[in-house]
């Protein structure tokens, strides 16, 4: 055929032992000609693909990626396919952000007995990858380092009054953990005053002395959910905000943690604030001697100067989108409930809006620029509450090995692209991820594409439904919003 005049792309496929590897064999039995593009991976089930083979040889140099198993019904192992076609569409859709075009990907059903189809689906999927020609190299791409949306004058408007003055009700939520401590529970996690007047850090209150020196305010920016796993089997507490709670919700939704060991305290936040954004105000190295909030201004005493920096400028991007400033779920909240805006019309965060605009070598040259600044330090993962696995964590194995130690954009990319896609239909939002990035790399919006896409076609958000399940654990033998990629 004429697509293989002089040159071959390369082109992997994943096919399902039980049907497609058959089908292939079918058309070679039946001396179909073919493209000779493809090298084929057999795998036992199209539900074995792991989205991450596809972005693995998708960053490392393939021009197109094609997964084939049996028809949906037919799975040998019943739903493995379902489970697949679920995880496929769901990454086919999440390419783009990444700078990679989504047609280089596919998947389809191919039957056994299918040989003329093989035939039609792997002539028609290397005419596209042809089309399209070699897929654009990392190292070809020029680097762009511009972050516009998190200029002052591009930050996102609050759909919410912001504050950051003292909660009156501090004191009565003080007397609420004395009193669960004095009936039996171990410990409540909280936040205490950190190094400095700027800073608060999480700690582990076990007596009333402790107690006493509970902060809350627009400082408390940690999500202690992301403690709770290692407390599991002990009978302890835990102080949320909004967002916080919802990282609960979803430990208690899949079982990480029990909610008979786990009392959840809440108060209504006005919002928590980026640090960056308020350092940025204050010379540089300047010591913090003291910080005063009332409203929403921050007044901040560094080297004898006062400096005011307002919520407006200085709150966090997802807390500008907030629809949850109370937690959703608790078994003491106090004080009054803060009123729960309307969901925005566009949800889209800056970061979002922004890479929306780019073209995809523009997309991939963002990533690349973004990546050579990261460290590898992984506190993105250490501050995400969902990333559950991280003594076991497959970036850390060596066996089989994901990910060099190579200081590489792509390794480093991928790094977040596994973080990214282990939690995909997990992810709360709280943007630990981006706000413990000691480079301040956008890395949350990876997770944004996910969710924004997993509310597109299944309608979930995580962190809503003690009883809730993630779409990617889950299937419908019929689903209405994900059409079948006609290839033949
Ligand atoms: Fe073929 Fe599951 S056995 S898709």
């Amino acid at each position: 055929m004429s697509v293989l005049s002089g040159k071959e792309l390369r082109i992997v496929g994943f096919l399902c032992n039980w049907c497609s590897y058959g089908g292939a064999d079918t058309a070679g039995t039946a001396r179909a000609a073919q493209p000779t593009d493809l090298r084929i991976i057999r795998v036992p089930c199209s539900g074995r693909v792991n989205p991450l083979f596809v972005l693995k040889a998708l960053m490392n140099g393939a021009d197109g990626v094609l997964v084939s198993g049996c028809h949906p019904r037919d799975c040998h192992y019943s739903a493995g396919n379902f489970y697949a076609r679920r995880r496929l569409e769901i990454l086919k859709e999440f390419l783009p952000i990444v700078g990679i075009d989504p047609a280089r990907f596919e998947y389809t059903w191919v039957s056994a007995s299918e040989g003329q189809r093989w035939k039609e689906v792997v002539t028609s999927f290397t005419e596209r990858i042809h089309r399209l020609g070699p897929a654009p190299k990392w190292a070809d791409v020029t680097p762009r380092y511009d972050m516009p949306f998190s200029a002052p004058e591009n930050r996102l408007e609050p759909i919410r009054p912001l504050g950051c003055g003292a909660n009156p009700s501090l004191p009565e939520l003080r007397e609420s953990i004395k009193k669960a401590l004095a009936e039996g529970l171990e410990g409540v996690l909280g936040w205490k005053a950190g190094f400095d007047p700027l800073h608060v850090e999480p700690v582990f209150m076990q007596t009333p002395e402790e107690v006493d020196h509970l902060v809350w305010g627009p400082f408390n920016v940690h999500n202690l959910a992301n403690f709770l796993p290692q407390y599991k089997g002990r009978r302890i507490g835990v102080v949320v905000k909004g967002c916080d709670s919802k990282g609960v919700i979803e430990l208690l939704a899949e079982k990480l943690i029990d909610k008979d060991d786990v009392t959840i305290f809440g108060m209504g936040c006005n919002g928590t604030v980026d640090l960056n954004r308020v350092l940025e105000k204050l010379p540089e190295g300047a010591s913090v001697e003291d910080v005063k909030c009332s409203g929403n201004t921050i007044r901040v005493t560094a080297g004898g100067q006062e400096y005011t920096v307002s919520m407006q400028d200085a709150a966090q991007d997802k807390c500008r989108q907030c629809t949850n400033p109370n937690a959703v779920l608790s078994d003491v909240f106090v004080g009054p409930r803060v009123t729960e805006p309307m969901p925005p019309a566009d949800g889209r965060s800056g970061a979002l809006r922004f890479l929306d605009e780019l073209s995809l070598e523009e997309r991939m040259g963002f990533w690349k620029g973004q990546m050579e600044r990261c460290i590898s330090c992984h506190a993105c993962r250490s501050a995400c509450p969902m990333c559950v696995c991280r003594d076991h964590c497959v970036s850390d194995a060596r066996d089989p090995a994901w990910l060099t130690r190579e200081d590489d954009v792509v390794q480093k990319l991928f790094f977040q692209l596994i973080h990214a896609q282990h939690l995909a239909g997990r992810c709360t939002g709280c943007g630990e991820c981006q706000r413990a990035c000691p480079m301040g790399i956008p890395v949350f919006a990876l997770k944004q594409q996910f969710g924004r896409k997993i509310k597109q076609i299944f309608g979930y958000g995580a962190g809503m439904d003690v009883n809730g399940v993630p779409p990617l654990l889950a299937y419908q033998v019929e689903e209405p919003n994900i059409k079948e990629h006609e290839l033949s």
